[in-house]
This record gives C-alpha cells, structure tokens and sequence, in this order.
C-alpha cells in the first residue's frame, strides 16, 4: 500500500517527511536497522543480527510492501536520510481481518521530536479507512515507558502479558506487554 506524502515539522524546526519507501532509501534503511538495533534493549534484534538484511533485500521488501492491500510501511525522511519506520498489517484471514498490527522504531537522535505521534496519526488513519477493522494492536518490551506513554496517548491500553519474552544477552528477561486500540 502506498501513502500520500506527510510534511510536517519536528519540533526542533526541522522538516520531516512520512512516504512510502522508494529504491533510493536501500543504502539509508540498512543503516537505520543497524543503529536502531544498537540504540535501545526495546527492539528486538541486536546489531549483529542485520547482516542478514541486503540492498537487494530491502529493495523487494519495500516493493512487496508498496504492492500489498495488506500492509503499509512508512520512512520518516529528515534530510534525505532515513531516521525511522513503521508498518501497519492488516490480517487476511476471515476470522482474523478485524485486526490490524503495528510497529515503530526510530533512531534515538529523533526521539521526542514528535514523529512517533505523527506516525501513529497516519496509522489510526489507515485502520480507521479500512472496512471491517475493529482493533489495532502491537506490543511493547518491559521498561520502555516513552513507547508506552505514546501508545497510550494513542488510545491504546494493556490487555496482556507475556512472561520473560525478551532474553537480554546478560540474561536479563523482561515481560512483554499486549496493547489494543479499538477503532469505533
Ligand atoms: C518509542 C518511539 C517510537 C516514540 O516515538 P517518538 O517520536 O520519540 O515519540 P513522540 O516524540 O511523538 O512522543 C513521545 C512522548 O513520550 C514522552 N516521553 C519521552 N520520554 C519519556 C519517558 N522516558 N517516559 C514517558 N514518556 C516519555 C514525551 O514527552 C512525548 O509525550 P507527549 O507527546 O505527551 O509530550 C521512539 O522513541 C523510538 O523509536 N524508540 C526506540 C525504538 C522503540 O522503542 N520502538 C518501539 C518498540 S515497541
């Protein structure tokens, strides 16, 4: 699915840009899964585990997702560049396509300049066009009380949890946390 460009400003001042990926965001997208990877515990792969991430692979992965009905991922563009991400999938399946999944992660240089809201707005939008879908869900990783705070700003809430789903490399475990938005 492909979206109508977004502009809109950071709070910084600077000019940012929400669009469907294009072939000129490969080199960009590889670098902004690595970074991301190595900023925060709250996503779920480690630096290391993007080497299996390749131009030619991003290249048909943004074409799968331009050409889905089902899904949409949207780049934040800030000069140029790709500073973060997010998808929406709606499910296919009778008893499922009520449903709609979310994820975000940005690169930490543009935390708190207002994008995620930004993006959650464009998100809501999708779901709410789309006929027969009745909730939005995602889940966060215990301790990130920013992903949460927007999350709830958004309109969503708890509804479960899931015990020791993420295994730091130190053993740390940390619960993982069922969030859904119903669309009215
Ligand atoms: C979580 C994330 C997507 C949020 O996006 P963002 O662009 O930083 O969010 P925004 O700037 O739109 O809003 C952040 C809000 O959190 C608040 N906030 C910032 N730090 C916070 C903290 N430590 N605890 C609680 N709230 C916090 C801000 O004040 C702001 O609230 P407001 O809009 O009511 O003023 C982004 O920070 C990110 O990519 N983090 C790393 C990856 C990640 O955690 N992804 C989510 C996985 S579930």
């Amino acid at each position: 699915m492909i979206i109508e460009d977004i502009w809109f400003d950071l709070k910084d001042g600077r000019k940012a840009l929400l669009r469907s990926p294009k072939e000129e965001d490969v080199e960009s997208a590889l670098e902004y899964l690595v970074v991301s990877a190595g900023e925060t515990e709250y996503i779920l792969r480690y630096p290391e585990e993007c080497g299996k991430y390749t131009a030619e692979g991003e290249k048909v992965l943004f074409e799968q997702k331009n050409a889905s009905p089902n899904e949409a991922m949207i780049m934040c563009i800030v000069d140029g560049k790709v500073v973060g991400n997010c998808e929406i999938s709606f499910f296919k399946g009778i008893k499922t396509r009520h449903r709609a999944s979310v994820a975000i992660a940005l690169i930490s240089e543009f935390w708190n300049q207002g994008i995620g809201t930004r993006m959650f707005q464009e998100l809501i939008r999708l779901a709410e066009n789309r006929e027969g879908v009745l909730q939005m869900e995602l889940d966060f990783v215990e301790g990130n009380t920013r992903a949460r705070h927007l999350y709830e700003k958004m309109g969503f809430r708890i509804t479960g949890v899931r015990p020791n789903a993420i295994r730091l490399k130190d053993g740390t475990l940390l619960n993982e946390y069922m969030m859904i938005r119903e669309i009215k």
